[in-house]
């Protein structure tokens, strides 16, 4: 495991024994009705018993067991042996079955290929350098016309400033870059400190999809935006910034040529 992997695991270990932000295991609530909690968009068609659906970058003691709760047979990987403690302590609470991996999510060896049906990944591909080779390996292990659904960090969220100078925010991070971001301060609510983030610009984050064989299928922005909120909070921020963006994915045959255009289904 690279120098950042290993900083990236400790950090979110870090900030489970903190209990920071991003860590909030499922709320008895959320049990009510657990797959409108997790599939927001409806992307998942309403039912998911019997689906095999991997959790990806997911450890937390949410996304697994809400999946599990609506039926799925849910395999958990992250990198943090700490978020994973969370989705035992949780599965066991709750009497359910999760399968837990420790690993990263660009090399899912462990993993045979076409295991999936849908792969449910949130933010997290910020924590890697190359968000290809996460592409390629959910391609590898989705069937074909499974569902993936993935969240990511906006680049010009990862650009601008976190706090306002005057009535802005301003870019203070180009878009070409190399290697990682600056690292990032306590208090910054678009950033996790302690960990290493990478900018992937639009061309990565949507061409690479394309280019590891999946169609993009629909697109939203999850709105955190709150006119009424003070300058510098999260809430004023994402009124500027838009901070994610949500994409559903479907994993299409391997095409024999990228130069094709010519769909055959
Ligand atoms: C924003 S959290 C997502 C899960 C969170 N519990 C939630 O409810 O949204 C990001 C997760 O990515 C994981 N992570 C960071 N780098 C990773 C890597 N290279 N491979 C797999 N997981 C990674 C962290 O341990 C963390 O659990």
């Amino acid at each position: 495991m690279s120098p950042i992997h290993e900083q990236n695991r400790r950090a979110w270990d870090d900030r489970v024994r903190r209990r920071d932000w991003y860590i909030d295991t499922a709320r008895e609530s959320d049990f009510k009705h657990p797959l409108a909690v997790v599939d927001q968009c409806g992307w998942l068609g309403g039912d998911v018993t019997g689906r095999r659906l991997l959790c990806l970058a997911a450890g937390g003691g949410r996304h697994g067991p809400l999946f599990a709760s609506a039926g799925a047979r849910v395999t958990v990987v992250d990198i943090s042996p700490a978020t994973l403690a969370l989705d035992r302590q949780v599965a066991a609470e709750r009497g359910l079955e999760l399968r837990l991996i420790e690993a990263s999510m660009d090399d899912l060896s462990m993993i045979d290929p076409g295991s999936f049906d849908i792969v449910v990944q949130p933010v997290s591909t910020c924590y890697v350098p190359d968000v290809a080779r996460v592409y390629r390996e959910v391609a590898r292990v989705l069937v074909e016309g499974g569902i993936y659904v993935s969240q990511h960090k906006q680049p010009v969220s990862l650009q601008a400033e976190a706090h306002p100078s005057g009535r802005s925010y301003v870019m203070v991070e180009p878009y070409y870059r190399n290697g990682a971001l600056p690292p990032a301060t306590q208090g910054f609510w678009h950033r996790e400190a302690g960990t290493v983030e990478f900018l992937h610009r639009w061309e990565q984050l949507l061409g690479g999809l394309c280019k590891s064989d999946f169609v993009i299928e629909d697109i939203a922005e999850p709105r955190h935006a709150d006119p009424q909120s003070e300058p510098g909070t999260f809430g004023h921020r994402s009124c500027y910034v838009p901070p994610y963006i949500k994409i559903k994915a479907r994993r299409v045959p391997i095409r024999t040529s990228l130069a094709s255009n010519l769909w055959v289904p």
